[in-house]
């Protein structure tokens, strides 16, 4: 865990083609975002949309004000993934967040500034790597074989895999075979099949991951931040998205909700 393995890897393939890798992947994220952006017009209805609620509100927010909510919104709503509720699932995906965060940060820090032969990795960074794969695996299995919600509420089984499971999948082959190679290429086998194998699956998992942006739920991590601080600030300033108000009242849903889980209905 503390062998950084793309300053090995850089010992058989140029570091250029690594890094070109990964620039690369960044350049299919910004496409294929766009690209979803243009496709769905959610964007453009998200902005008309708060620009149409903002004539309902009752009060002005100050620059104070707009600054506190929007701190507020990123330390509570999305730092913590708070619209998840208490429980498992929001656990499942704290986890899998910082971890695939950790991952991301890690490999970029070794690819760009640990590669060369005259460098040695400081060992935070294999640690921060390694521990951040993990972290994606508990959280994104846990997420992919007990909490989704056609496994847990439609009883489907939990090898149906359907094109939502896209991005939870990629992101969870890009974490083991990482892990799988990293592991395998610290044997050193002296040649053998293990690691290229392994190597090139991560290679794979990732084109697919990065390059299915747009078929996939890869930018909800974009697109979940920003309606959060726009409900937050629609909330502050009165106009609610031009929802109603929470009724002045008890909530009664009757004894029947307390009896079960909403599954297999
Ligand atoms: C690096 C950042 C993130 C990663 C890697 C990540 C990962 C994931 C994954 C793997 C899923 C399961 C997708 C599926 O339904 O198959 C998911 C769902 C979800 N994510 Fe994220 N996410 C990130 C950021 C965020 C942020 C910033 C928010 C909100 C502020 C958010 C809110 C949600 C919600 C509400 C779901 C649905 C969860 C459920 O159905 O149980 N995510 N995320």
């Amino acid at each position: 865990m503390s062998v950084n393995p793309f300053s090995v890897l850089a010992e058989s393939v140029p570091s250029i083609f690594i890094q070109g890798f990964v620039l690369v992947m960044v350049a299919l994220v910004v496409i294929g975002t766009l690209v979803d952006i243009i496709h769905k017009k959610n964007v453009k209805y998200f902005f008309n949309n708060a620009k149409k609620a903002k004539l309902s509100a009752t009060r002005e927010l100050g620059m104070g004000e707009r600054v506190s909510v929007i701190t507020k919104t990123v330390v509570h709503d999305i730092a913590t993934t708070a619209e998840l509720g208490a429980g498992k699932r929001r656990v499942a995906h704290v986890l899998g967040m910082y971890g695939t965060i950790l991952f991301w940060i890690a490999s970029v820090v070794m690819i760009f500034c640990y590669v060369t032969k005259d460098t040695t990795t400081p060992t935070i960074w294999p640690m921060m790597w390694h521990v951040g794969a993990i972290m994606t695996c508990v959280g994104g299995y846990w997420f992919w074989l007990f909490l989704r919600v056609d496994v847990l509420a439609e009883a489907y089984p939990w090898y149906r895999i359907i094109k939502a499971d896209l991005f939870v999948l990629a992101l969870l082959s890009c974490a083991t075979f990482g892990l799988a190679w990293s592991y395998t290429q610290s044997l050193n086998l002296e040649n053998r099949w293990d690691d290229k194998v392994f190597l090139t699956l991560y290679i794979v998992s990732n084109i697919v991951l990065f390059g299915g942006v747009y078929w996939s739920k890869f930018a909800h991590m974009f697109y979940k931040p920003g309606a959060a601080i726009q409900k937050n600030l629609a909330e502050a300033d009165g106009s609610r998205d031009n929802l109603p108000p929470l009724a002045d009242a008890p909530k009664q849903f009757g004894l029947g909700i307390k009896r079960e889980q909403p599954k297999h209905y």
